[in-house]
């Protein structure tokens, strides 16, 4: 299987004036080599609210992105408090998101959850006052 495209976006924890810089140049490379239709859109979802993720909760991160024939993978990771019930993370709903966060339009709870739909395999790991590390796959279909 060979590589096709590999590059790793960091993001400032905090920084809302830059929130969707890095997840609009990573789904502007991938059109760019021909990936469309609904794979562009997961991994474009996926990417966005990772990067709204690290903003509003990190202190630092980056977004890997490897692309190979047959799969694009995001993995990310960042700096941060952590986060202590992976289980309640997940589930819809769920937000710690401040008033901050909320006046800008942020912390329905609905990030991961998004993330997990988007994702065909999906791996949240954290370690509290750490940081947290998301891996996401998702398939190249032919669309
Ligand atoms: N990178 C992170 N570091 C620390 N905590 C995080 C991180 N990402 C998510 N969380 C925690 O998980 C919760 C759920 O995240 P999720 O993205 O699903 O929702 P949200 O960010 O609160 O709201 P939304 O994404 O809908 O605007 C967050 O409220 C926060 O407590
Ligand atoms: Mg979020």
């Amino acid at each position: 299987m060979s590589l096709k495209y590999t590059n790793s976006f960091t993001v400032e924890g905090g920084n809302f004036e830059k929130a969707g810089i890095a997840s609009v140049e990573i789904k502007k490379i991938l059109k760019n080599m021909g990936i469309n239709g609904d794979t562009l859109r997961k991994i474009a979802i996926a990417a966005y609210e990772s990067e709204i993720n690290i903003i509003s909760y990190a202190k630092r991160g980056v977004i890997n992105v490897r692309v190979t024939p047959d799969f694009v993978l995001l993995d990310v990771e960042d700096e941060g408090p952590g986060i202590e019930n992976i289980g309640m993370a997940i589930r819809e709903g769920f937000s710690t998101a401040s008033d901050t966060i909320r006046e800008m339009g942020f912390g329905a709870g609905m990030g991961i959850p998004n993330i997990k739909n988007c994702s065909d395999a999906f791996e949240l790991t954290s370690e509290v006052n750490k940081g947290t590390h998301l891996r996401v796959l998702i398939n190249i279909s032919g669309s």
